[in-house]
């Protein structure tokens, strides 16, 4: 079985702020129950606890130039072996990656210390064969791997594989940050790093890695042309030849409405009475009148323009007027937050909004509305269409990325083109579904019954990992 140490700057349980999180946490999981030896790395963030954990690594320096972090490492084992960076000057502070809106301007060092302290493990606590580097965040592992350590006789057998989640996100830094993580403008070069007078980790590592991976066959298509290639389309071109896309899977043992324990009634694609309770106990929780006889819309999402916000903001009144309920959670961009206070107040009895991130209230809303909403502008996976798909509450999405690839006229409704306009005939075609009960259902049991566990996907990653130590 094969050691796979993986990098990455969110996991859940113990920190999320998207999609990232879920993955790293369930996939980590899956690919020990294949037997594979995996572990973890990431910061230990301000919250995760301590208790029961066992230091692993203690007062480990490490120096960038003239600067040093000191580092402790813990081992917390979930479901999956968690190592902790605990770095208290750089992690432990209010938000993951900043305050709400914002980066911190030091995250390339914060993410380089990730990466120094996974090298530091890699050769003292646990040897792996395959680095599994997540995102721009994890990115310094093969830049370092291809430069600095090339000739470090205890990494030659170890292989990188970069995932991909989001290329929209890229770690972009000037000139100066260079030698604060540790590099110069040779090694930049080496590792492809340079990027119109600036420095790119995402590029560094997509020229860097063995392997690249992207979590759905459609986005790994999309990433290599101009409209979402974020300006890296040419290089991943180049690269076509060492990139696949996995489909991310869903972790049913967190999301399944039998067994939900944040939701008001459990049900089943046997016995989907349930859900009724759970629509009741939605629009209870928003303070929404209740309707049952009105579709409810549902949402939960960061309020980001990738999410297609900009699409509801042009459609919100063509929207409202339809006669249907809809309930947001989001959290993020204020400009987005404004437009939906504004819907609240214009009708306050068919929109709910809440402003925040809470687990449990994504639960209920993906139980207990009718159709679930996703019109992204671009959407590398995307988890709550399959989380909605398993709860038989349809999905109305926009065909890009793992929408695509996940949801059919089976289960539910797609529009291509971006536009608001594109987006209301979908939603209406889901409306007109909705009052007739018995497509309804068969809509909804179709999707119930779709199965995008994370067995199958896990299996493509250590077929990956095999070939790679091969
Ligand atoms: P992304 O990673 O781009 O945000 P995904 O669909 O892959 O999109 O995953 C988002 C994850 O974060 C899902 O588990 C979703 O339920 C969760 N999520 C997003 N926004 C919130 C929020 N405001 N409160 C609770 N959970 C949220
Ligand atoms: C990113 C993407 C999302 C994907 C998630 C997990 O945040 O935006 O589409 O599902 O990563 O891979």
């Amino acid at each position: 079985m094969i050691p796979v140490l993986m990098v990455a700057s969110e996991a859940a349980p113990l920190a999320k702020v998207g999609g990232l999180a879920d993955v790293v946490g369930a996939l980590s999981a899956a690919l020990r129950e294949l037997g594979h030896e995996v572990a973890v790395v990431m910061p230990r963030y301000r919250g995760i606890a301590l208790d029961g954990a066992q230091r692993v690594y203690g007062n480990l320096d490490l120096w960038f130039g003239p600067a040093c972090y000191r580092v402790n490492v813990y081992l917390r084992e979930e479901r999956a072996r968690y190592l902790l960076v605990d770095c208290p000057e750089l992690y432990d502070r209010p938000g993951i990656y900043g305050p709400p809106g914002r980066d911190y301007e030091d995250n390339h060092v914060r993410y380089a210390v990730l990466a120094r302290a996974a090298f530091a493990l890699a050769r003292h606590v646990f040897r792996p064969r395959i680095f599994h580097c997540h995102d721009w965040q994890a990115s310094l592992v093969p830049i370092y791997l291809r430069t600095i350590l090339r000739y470090e006789p205890t990494f030659i057998a170890a292989r990188t594989v970069l995932t991909i989640h989001n290329l929209g996100y890229q770690g972009i830094y000037p000139p100066s940050a260079l030698p604060e993580m540790g590099l110069n403008e040779q090694a930049a070069s080496e590792a492809g790093m340079e990027f119109f007078g600036r420095y790119n980790l995402l590029k560094g590592a997509i020229s860097s890695s063995d392997r690249i991976t992207v979590v759905s066959p459609t986005y790994a298509r999309e990433i290599q042309t101009p409209e979402l290639g974020f300006g890296l389309d040419d290089l991943l071109r180049q690269r076509s030849h060492a990139i696949t896309g996995i489909l991310n899977g869903a972790d049913y043992s967190e999301w399944n409405p039998e067994t939900d324990p944040y939701i008001a009634a459990h049900y089943s694609r046997d016995d989907l009475s349930g859900k009724a309770a759970c629509k009741r106990d939605l629009l209870d929780e928003f303070g929404l009148p209740a309707q049952p006889e009105r579709p409810l819309i549902g949402m939960v999402s960061r309020l980001d323009s990738q999410k297609g916000f900009d699409l509801l903001r042009e459609a919100a009144g063509e929207l409202i007027a339809e006669d249907l309920t809809l309930v947001v959670l989001g959290t993020g961009n204020q400009e987005y937050e404004g437009f939906l206070r504004e819907l609240v107040a214009a009708r306050p009895d068919r929109v709910g909004l809440r402003i925040g991130f809470d687990i449990r209230l994504a639960h209920k809303i993906v139980a207990g509305a009718d159709i679930f909403l996703m019109p992204s502008r671009y959407e590398p996976c995307g988890l709550n269409q399959l989380y909605s798909l398993r709860y038989g509450t349809v999905p109305v999405v926009r065909s890009t990325g793992g929408l695509e690839d996940t949801v059919d006229e089976s289960t539910g409704f797609k529009f291509r083109e971006y536009s608001a306009w594109a987006m209301m005939e979908a939603v209406r075609a889901a409306l007109a579904a909705w009052r007739d009960r018995p497509r309804w259902e068969a809509l909804m049991r179709a999707g119930m019954a779709k199965d995008f566990s994370w067995k199958i996907s896990a299996a493509r990653y250590s077929e990956l990992f095999r070939e790679l130590a091969a």
